[in-house]
């Protein structure tokens, strides 16, 4: 992290007005003001408590979570509001009305919440996300998870599921465009989703064929609070590296494998899983490229950085060239075909930690997506194995 994210936080955390009140929720114990006892502290004193005396604020304000600046925090701040079907993800007031603990109904988020919070304290640490032991997925389904993960997964499981997707495309034949389409998108950071496979079925899982549910990983390291500190969020260096000798910082874990599969075909077993992944990935997006070329009419390119994601590549040359980055210039020839595919690449993409987080899922789905696009295009699967 560079010092210029670092101090973007901690001036964040001396302005965010919703955060010192959160601070003050937290750390302020609640006294009825009777008329025998002291008047209350206000919220201006507890504001002005040495952050030191606060547990684990160091440590939290170093976080993403506590990131002002980032765009997950500031995409809404034009209109004012953050609108209710947003809100529960992207601001400490609304997820703690999704959970119910400002007297709200739970499960659901009311009120559109104010601009210029972030995760505070309050969001994870408030009445009732101490007995949050289950998450509800987009694709309806509900899995009982140890406390403290569950907090994590109710934010971090995505917008989409093989159902919102199947729905979507119904009635329409597999190779035939349609203009009207517009992307799917699963969002981003969906870690929780994919370490429940088919447990959660936010990726699109192709009908005819099996996935696989839940992270197999060795206890206790199969939950996000296992693996990631609670404050920083950070991966457990040393933890993994006690069992991956390959782990020696935070930039190794990539070159963690243990599987002997050579998953790819690339006739190298000994890369690290997450290159498995990587060229996987590559691979599907070369399909897509081709499928687009020749089934749907279109050629088509990506960029990670530019919504939504997808353009068309008006010169040919298979490049994401910045003019083409424009949103008018997005791609709209979608076949419910190039569709699925597509929008299982971005959602996999979208998790740099899919390798640690569901590497057999992550394979399955790669591989049947590029399977699906290869019964009309050329797509060599011929070494590749699905696990
Ligand atoms: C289920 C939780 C959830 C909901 C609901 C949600 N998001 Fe997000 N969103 C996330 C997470 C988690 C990230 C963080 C991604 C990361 O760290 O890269 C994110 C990131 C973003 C970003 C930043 C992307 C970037 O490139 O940095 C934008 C913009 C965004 N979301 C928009 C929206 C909008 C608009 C809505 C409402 C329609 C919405 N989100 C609803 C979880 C959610
Ligand atoms: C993204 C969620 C999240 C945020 C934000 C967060 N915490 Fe936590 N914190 C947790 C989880 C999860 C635990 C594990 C205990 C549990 O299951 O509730 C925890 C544990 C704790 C503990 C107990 C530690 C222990 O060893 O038992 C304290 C104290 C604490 N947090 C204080 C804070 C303070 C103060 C802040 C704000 C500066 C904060 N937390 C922000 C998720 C969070
Ligand atoms: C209230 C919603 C919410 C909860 C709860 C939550 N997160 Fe996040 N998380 C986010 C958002 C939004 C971002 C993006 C913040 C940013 O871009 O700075 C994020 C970012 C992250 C990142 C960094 C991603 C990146 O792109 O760099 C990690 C790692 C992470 N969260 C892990 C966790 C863990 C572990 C927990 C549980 C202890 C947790 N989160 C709980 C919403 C949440
Ligand atoms: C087996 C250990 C493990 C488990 C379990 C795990 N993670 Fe991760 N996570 C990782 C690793 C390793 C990375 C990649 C970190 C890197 O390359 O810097 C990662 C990356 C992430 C990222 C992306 C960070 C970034 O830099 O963009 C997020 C967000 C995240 N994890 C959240 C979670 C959440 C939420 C859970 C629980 C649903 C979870 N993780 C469970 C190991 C784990
Ligand atoms: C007690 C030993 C142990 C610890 C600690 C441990 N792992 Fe593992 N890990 C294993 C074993 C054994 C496997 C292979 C079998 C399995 O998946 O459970 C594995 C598999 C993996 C894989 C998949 C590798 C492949 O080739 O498919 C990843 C990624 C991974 N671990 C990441 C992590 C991360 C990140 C941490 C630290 C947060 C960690 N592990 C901690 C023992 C450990």
């Amino acid at each position: 992290m560079t010092n210029r994210r670092k101090s973007t936080r901690v001036a964040a955390f001396l302005a965010g007005a919703w955060l010192v009140l959160g601070l003050a929720m937290e750390v302020v114990p609640a006294q009825a003001p009777t008329p025998s006892s002291p008047p209350p502290p206000s919220s201006a004193a507890a504001g002005t408590l040495p952050t030191t005396a606060v547990p684990f604020f160091a440590e939290w304000a170093s976080s993403p979570h506590a990131e002002h600046a980032a765009l997950a925090f500031t995409h809404w701040n034009s209109g004012g509001t953050i609108p209710t079907e947003c809100a529960k993800c992207h601001s400490a007031p609304g997820f703690v009305d999704f959970l119910g603990a400002d007297g709200t109904a739970p499960g659901v988020v009311d009120h559109p919440a104010p601009v210029g919070t972030v995760i505070t304290c309050v969001a994870c640490h408030n009445d009732k996300s101490v007995d949050l032991t289950s998450v509800t997925f987009p694709s309806g389904l509900n899995v009982a998870v140890p406390r403290g993960d569950a907090i994590c997964m109710t934010c971090h499981q995505g917008l989409g599921s093989t159902e919102a997707v199947t729905k979507a495309l119904a009635g329409m034949s597999d190779d035939a465009v349609n203009p009207k389409l517009e992307f799917i998108d699963a969002h981003y950071a969906a870690a929780g989703a994919i370490l429940m496979g088919a447990q959660a079925r936010v990726a699109y899982q192709y009908p005819g064929k099996t996935y696989v549910g839940r992270l197999g990983h060795v206890a206790p390291f199969t939950g996000c609070t296992s693996c990631h500190q609670l404050h920083t969020v950070a991966v457990k260096v040393e933890a993994c590296a006690g069992c991956h000798k390959e782990v020696t910082d935070a930039a190794s874990f990539h070159f963690i494998r243990v599987s002997k599969t050579d998953y790819d075909g690339s006739g190298d077993a000994n890369e690290g899983i997450a290159d498995e992944i990587g060229h996987m990935s590559d691979r599907l997006y070369a399909a897509m490229q081709t499928y687009a070329k020749t089934v749907a009419g279109k050629p088509v390119v990506f960029s990670a950085e530019v919504y939504p994601y997808f353009f068309v590549d008006t010169n040919g040359n298979g490049i994401a060239d910045k003019d083409e980055l424009r949103f008018p210039n997005r791609y709209k020839s979608w076949t419910p075909r190039l569709m699925e595919a597509a929008y299982n690449y971005l959602f996999l993409l979208k998790d740099p930690g899919a390798f640690a987080h569901n590497p057999i899922y992550t394979l399955q789905i790669l591989y049947d997506s590029i399977a699906d696009l290869g019964t009309k295009v050329p797509a060599d699967l011929s070494k590749a194995k699905r696990p």
